[in-house]
Formats: C-alpha cells, structure tokens, sequence
C-alpha cells in the first residue's frame, strides 16, 4: 500500500523545451495536494513521468522509500497509482461497467467474462464512495460529470491508492465540481491520495491540504499549510505578479441595437432544444448568458454560429437579415469561439501558425490571387504568439507539443483578432490559467470597447456576472429572464437557472 511517493530531482527534455527542470515533489495517502503552474509550467508532463506514460531523462522516484522504476502505466498501476486525464478515454457506446473494467475483466474459468460479477463489484465500487451513477447505464447517455466519476471509477477499480487527478472540474458545472469534491474527501478519508491540478484557485482553497507551484519547468514554491493563503496570493506565485483575478466591465453600453436573434427553435431527437428565443444585442454591448448546463445553450450558439440549422431563426446584423452555413456566416462578421475547442477548433498535427489563421486563410492580408503570403502568416503567429502569451519556441512547432492551456489559447486568439462583428464566446477561460484569463477577459472587454456586440455563454457565474453588461437566462430552452447585470445576485441568477425564480 502506498503511504509516500517521492519523485526526486527530475528532469525532462524536448528538444527545444525543458518541461521539467530538477522538480522534487512528494505525495502522501490521505492527502489532497494541489499542483498549479501557469499553461505550459510542466504539470501534465511532471505528473505523466509519476504515472509511467513518460520517461524522465533524469531523476528518481521512490515508492515507500524503495525505488521503482516505471516502463508504462501498467507498472505505475500495479503500484496502485492512478491517472485521470484532462480528455476523457472512455468509449461512448459500451456501458460503465464495461468500460471501467476493459483490460482487467474478471473471467469465469479463465475464459468468459463474468459479467455479473464486474456489474456487483463496479456497483459497490460506486456505493462506497457515492459516486451515485448506474453500473450498466452507457456512458453515451451520462453527463460530462458523470463520465469523470467513471474514469475515476475505472482507476479505483484497479487498486488505486494514489489517484492523479489533471484538470478534472474544467469542464464540470458548479453543481458538478461539488459532487466531485464530496467523492474527493470520501477518498481521502479512506486513505487514499490524491494530486489535483487545477486553474481554478478557488478550488485549491477548497479542498487542498498541500500546494506545489511550478513556473517554467522549475518549482518554485511548497506550502504544507494553506491556513490564510488567499487567491491573491496563489495567483501571484503562479505568475509572479499581481494578477486582476476579477476583469469587469465598466461604463454604460449607450450603442444601438445591432445583433438580433428572432423566434430562434431547434428540436433535436424529437425534442424541443431551443423553444422561440428572442434576444438582441447592442452594440458595445456584452450579453451573458447563464444557466446550467443543458438547458440549451450550447446549442444556441451552435445554431448562431451556423454549425447546426434552426428549425426557425431569423438573425440580422445591423438590421439585415444574415443566413448561411457556418463558414458563410464567419465571412459575414460572426465570430465562434466554440465550447469544444480540441475537436471543433484545432488541428493538433498542423502547426501552431497553421491553426492561427484556420477558417481565415482566404483574407487578404494571408492570402494574394490565391497563395498563400507566408511572410504576413509567419508575422502574425509570432506576434499573437508573443501577444497570448503562447508557450512555444516558434510557430512552426505542432499544436500537438502545446500543453493544454496553449491550444486552448489559439483557438481564442485566432477568432479575437479576427475582431469580429459579433462574437459568440463559449468558455471563453476554459483550461487557461489565472494570467490567460485576466489577459482574454482584458480582450473580450477591448472588442466591447470597440463597439462589437458579444454573447458570451459560460458555465464559470463569476465570469457571466463581471464580464456581461446584461444576463439572460436560460432554462429548459428558454429564456426565462433577463437582467442587468449590475442589478443582480448570484443567489438570485442561481434561483433563475434552476427554474424556481419568479416575478414577485
Ligand atoms: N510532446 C511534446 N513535445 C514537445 N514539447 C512538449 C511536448 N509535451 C509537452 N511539451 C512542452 O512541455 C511544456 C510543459 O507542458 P505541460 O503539458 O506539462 O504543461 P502544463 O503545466 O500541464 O500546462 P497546462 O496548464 O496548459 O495544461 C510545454 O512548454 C509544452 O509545450
Ligand atoms: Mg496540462
């Protein structure tokens, strides 16, 4: 059983990056120890190495004092280490069990799978620690949340003790992040440890007994106690400075209506999705959008955005009609930030300048009679690479070698600079850290100034609430309210989005 891992002195090379640089960290059972680090610090790579899935060019590590060597995860498994990645590996049409048991099932004989078997010991796995899922459910048919408990399911199912947790709650909901920290203390109380990385600093606050900060490879900071640490100062041994951890909008909007969305329905699998949603826009204007998740609108911004047809939208721009695919509605002046920026934004084999301009590359300034001006492209992408604050050593690198805060933050800068007409935003800080968020907020808040007209739709309220000059909200495809966003509570918006506001 493990009580201590120590990882001693390790280092880890690319060719042009030192991802890792004489890092020590130890972990503890029934400990929650938070690891945070700006995008590219080295905190996937680092925790990786702990986990068998990458080779550490130097360095040690020491299970109960004993030293191990780890060849892939199946050694760090046997150990009892687990990992649960930032991108789900679970396979959509096979059922909880199936998936939490694939490679390891239990046999009959030593030839059949015996199903019952892994259903009973899956369901009490589940019961134990109240993950509260159904064991023969599909993971097609549960929540993003859901799908976490099963990979974390999936590693307790193999003996894990030491449970390595990357970005788990970026794309929870609030409700959803509780649930998971419930199921965190339950672990914790049974002695299990477990490393947490996470941008969200209110989150360490919550729930974290230790922190270790990384910055550029190095660690640079190790508190045992947290006792009167408070965001401020998290965020400034992250990043080394002060950091404006809440951007707002100031000023009133005092431009004239400019994007407007009429009578907007979607029906999807025989269901209403979108019910007559009617909104409008004006300009220098933020609209948020809140609610919680699935009530809508994702998909909202998907039928504006011209990625799915509306059963009925009428959508003008300055007063006149716009109508096309999504590429179409681009080229007319509505920019997409999409929710799902790895599938829906990014090609991780191309390269990083490649994926700035993606969807752009007709535009004249990187494009003349058809070729492509590699000089203007080049001097863009190292420009905005500077400008986001990218971590990479040039824009010819692939967006594969980016960390995940990295490639998030293309696909952001590629719409802002683009400054689009109207700009539909969905998570807009999704897996940035503190420094990325003051800078994307600073952004989004720079085309408000400019006179654009923003949606900005985000599951993070304290974002929606500093950002948004107005908040609708939705709930069960509709919008059920909407309010300035200098005349409402939290407490009140929260009541909204669970369907339980009312007029008096
Ligand atoms: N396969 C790779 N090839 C080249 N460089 C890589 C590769 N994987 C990671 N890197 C680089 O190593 C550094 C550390 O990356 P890592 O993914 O550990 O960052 P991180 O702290 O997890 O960041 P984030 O918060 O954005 O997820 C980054 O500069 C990254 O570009
Ligand atoms: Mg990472």
């Amino acid at each position: 059983m493990i009580e201590k891992i120590e990882m001693i002195d390790i280092v880890k090379q690319f060719p042009l990056v030192r991802a890792v640089d004489h890092v020590s960290f130890s972990a503890y059972s029934g400990e929650i120890h938070s690891l945070l680090g700006e995008n590219g610090a080295g905190k996937t790579c680092l925790m990786k190495i702990l986990y068998g899935m990458m080779k550490p060019d130097e360095g040690q590590i020491l299970v109960n004092g004993q030293p191990v060597s780890f060849h892939s995860p199946r050694d760090s498994i046997a150990l009892g280490i687990g990992m649960v990645h930032q991108h789900f590996m679970l396979s959509p049409v096979m059922t909880v069990t199936e998936n939490i048991i694939a490679g390891v099932e239990p046999r009959k004989n030593h030839i059949f799978i015996d199903m019952d078997k892994a259903v009973k010991d899956v369901q009490a796995l589940i019961d134990r620690y109240h993950f509260s899922i159904d064991a023969k459910a599909f993971v097609q048919d549960l929540s993003v949340g859901e799908q976490q408990r099963v990979e974390i399911l999936k590693a307790l199912y193999r003996g894990a003790r030491l449970l390595i947790l990357d970005e788990p709650t970026a794309v929870l909901t609030p409700q959803e992040v509780d649930a998971l920290f419930d199921i965190m203390r339950n672990l914790k109380a049974s002695g299990t440890g477990i490393i947490i990385i996470t941008h969200k600093l209110k989150e360490t606050l919550a729930i974290a007994d230790k922190i270790s900060v990384l910055r550029q490879g190095k660690l640079i900071t190790h508190r045992q106690d947290l006792g009167e640490s408070t965001m401020d100062d998290l965020a400034e041994m992250m990043v080394g400075r002060d950091v404006e951890l809440n951007v707002s909008s100031e000023g009133p909007v005092e431009g004239e209506v400019y994007f407007e969305v009429e009578h907007c329905s979607l029906t999807r699998n025989g269901l209403p999705v979108l019910k007559d949603v009617s909104f409008n826009i004006r300009k220098g204007e933020v609209l948020g959008i809140a609610g919680v998740e699935g009530n809508g609108q994702s998909e909202l911004a998907e039928v504006l955005t011209g990625n799915i047809k509306a059963d009925q939208l009428v959508m003008k721009k300055d007063g006149v009609e716009i109508s096309g695919d999504s590429h179409s509605l681009m080229g007319q002046g509505i920019g997409h930030i999409p929710e799902d920026r790895l599938a829906m934004g990014l090609i991780v084999e191309k390269s990083i300048s490649e994926n700035l301009i993606l969807g752009y590359h007709g535009r004249k300034r990187f494009c003349s009679h058809g070729v492509l001006d590699r000089k203007n492209i080049n001097s863009f992408a190292d420009s905005t690479i500077k400008k986001y604050g990218i971590k990479t050593p040039d824009g010819n690198q692939k967006a594969a070698s980016l960390s995940g805060g990295n490639q998030q933050k293309i696909v952001v800068a590629r719409v802002i600079e683009e400054e689009p007409d109207v700009l539909v935003v969905c998570q807009p800080t999704r897996g940035v850290d503190v420094g990325a968020m003051e800078f994307i907020h600073h952004q989004i808040l720079g085309l408000r100034k400019a006179g654009k007209a923003v949606l900005l739709i985000s599951a993070d309220l304290d974002e929606v609430m500093n950002l948004s000059d107005r908040i609708a909200v939705m709930y069960e495809g509709k919008i059920v309210k909407t309010f300035d966003a200098d005349k409402v509570s939290a407490r009140e918006l929260g009541l909204w989005m669970t369907g339980e506001g009312n007029e008096s």
